[in-house]
């Protein structure tokens, strides 16, 4: 799908999105269609009780005196209650009833005035819902059915400023296109997306300039990092460590350090998962795929800012080279780990990622992203990702920007309570803390390496693969947390 910007005119063709504001009426734009229609508009709305509420939509086919193929309106609610992420969301909703229809092409009007958004801002996040919607993953199917194109062609969008929105529209589009990296890279099934080809495909990232490092398995034990590794062993496939760098900042300027977990399988090693819905594991590199969209979309965008992207990648397998429940891993940062369960494995990833970031970077603050509990569903379901963090500036940045992207978080506790539960008899800790506060241990045992560096930790478990579906987002990769860390290093650290 192509999106263009134009100024306001009625199409003489394809399919006219209007968007009416609730208890407003028709605008400039939908007024002319309704006198070129004979009133056809405005006696539908009637028929329809239709009144600009969020989310409702109106539908016209081949309507009279207009040769336009399908005028749809859409409720976008009052003005004064329009967010940026409301609009995405009605963007979205277009793109998905648009995508329905046989019309190669479609043209959206803002036809309303007010609200704290300017209208080239409107049709820059209308382009915005509609591009994050217009995803597809088919690259696999053979026979392409018709649901599988994408479907307008052409999308424009009128603004009475077309240059201003498609100026607002250029960054909106460069983080669009990172969270579909992301969901890319989770939706790629694991045969194809292993530790070693994950990081070949990363090295894309050199074309936007960003400088991408890749540690094979050799360096990595050179380094100490005989956790991460250690989860690798029963795999064919070597581990990798990537690690990407943005230097968009000024020379001086600490980085920020985003962490992902990639485990392109969990099988659970020796401590087998069991059979039934084993083949969503694919998705255990969730985390990682964030940390590569985000660095997409801001060298894409040119960030002001310097962040380092780390990600371990590693698949875990059963084999008679497998790491086993008993074992005592030592961890680059020196301490040891009693392997209990081998299906507790991304804290063993993180624990050295963590690790070599703050170590190597000395950064600004730590976040990471990570499949990592099952628990995280228990607690919050699919609508919030957990958030667990030594700094409350940090924890209060990220939850600001969850809600205005819609990536809500969530903060858990931590404590020394909850710490001491994953102290070992015959090592520093064990890497299960048992059936209670699952979520908490976990991020407990990942916070023993981040050395006192401010850090967050986002258990996206729930919602970075197989979450709910949105007018945004209808795969099982979501892309979730691009948009998200986007958002705060672009408040609080672009200065
Ligand atoms: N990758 C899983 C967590 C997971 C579960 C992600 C469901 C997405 C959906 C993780 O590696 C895991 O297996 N965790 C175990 C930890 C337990 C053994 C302490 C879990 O959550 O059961
Ligand atoms: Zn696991
Ligand atoms: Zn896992």
């Amino acid at each position: 799908m192509k999106i263009k910007f134009a100024k306001p005119a009625r199409p003489k063709t394809g399919t006219l999105v209007l968007l009416v504001a609730e208890g407003g009426g028709l605008g400039p734009l939908g007024q002319d269609v309704d006198t070129a229609t004979q009133g056809a508009l405005s006696r539908a709305m009637k028929l329809a009780g239709f009144d600009g509420k969020r989310d409702k939509f109106l539908d016209l086919l081949a309507p009279g005196g207009v040769s336009l193929d399908r005028v749809v309106l859409a409720g976008v609610g009052k003005p004064e209650d329009l967010t940026a992420y409301a609009l995405e969301l009605v963007g979205g909703a277009i793109a998905g009833t648009l995508k329905s229809g046989k019309s190669k092409d479609a043209t959206i009007g803002v036809d309303f005035d007010g609200g704290p958004l300017s209208s080239p801002q409107v049709a820059a996040l209308i382009a915005s819902g509609a591009r994050l919607r217009a995803y597809s993953f088919d690259k696999y199917k053979t026979k392409k059915k018709d649901d599988d194109k994408p479907n307008p062609k052409t999308l424009t969008v009128m603004s009475s400023d077309a240059e201003a929105a498609k100026a607002g529209f250029e960054p909106l589009q460069a983080i669009a296109e990172g969270v579909h990296m992301a969901r890319d890279l989770v939706n790629e099934p694991p045969n194809v997306l292993h530790p070693e080809a994950y990081a070949k495909r990363v090295d894309s990232l050199k074309e936007l300039g960003v400088k991408v490092e890749v540690l094979d398995e050799k360096e990595m034990r050179a380094l100490g990092m005989g956790a991460l590794v250690a989860v690798g062993e029963g795999s064919v496939r070597e581990s990798r460590m990537v690690v990407m760098t943005w230097n968009g900042g000024k020379k001086n300027d600490q980085p920020l350090a985003i962490v992902g977990k990639g485990v392109t399988f969990d099988s659970g090693g020796v401590s087998l998962k069991p059979g039934a819905g084993m083949q969503d594991m694919k998705g255990d590199m969730a985390g990682s795929a964030c940390v590569v969209g985000l660095m997409h979309a801001l060298a894409s965008r040119k960030a002001r800012a310097n962040v380092v992207g780390v990600i371990g990648l590693v698949e875990n397998m059963p084999d008679g080279s497998a790491f086993r429940p008993g074992d005592i891993l030592k961890s680059m940062s020196g301490q040891t780990i009693e392997v209990q369960n081998t299906d507790a494995e991304g804290r063993l990833v993180l624990a050295d990622a963590l690790w070599y970031t703050q170590d190597r970077f000395k950064p600004k603050f730590m976040v990471d992203l990570a499949t990592l509990t099952g628990a995280i569903l228990v607690a919050l379901g699919k609508d919030h990702a957990g958030l667990f963090s030594n700094n409350d500036e940090l924890s209060e940045r990220l939850a600001a920007a969850g809600t205005v992207t819609g990536e809500k978080v969530w903060r858990l506790p931590l404590g020394p309570e909850y710490d001491k539960i994953i102290d070992s008899d015959v090592a520093d800790m064990k890497n299960v803390g048992g059936r209670y506060a699952g979520s908490i241990t976990a991020a407990q045992f990942l916070q023993r390496f981040v050395n006192g560096v401010p850090w967050a930790h986002l258990d996206i478990a729930g919602t970075g693969m197989d979450g709910n579906k949105t007018a945004i987002s209808q795969h099982f990769g979501v892309g979730w947390g691009v948009r998200l860390l986007n958002r705060m290093i672009e408040t609080h650290y672009e200065g």
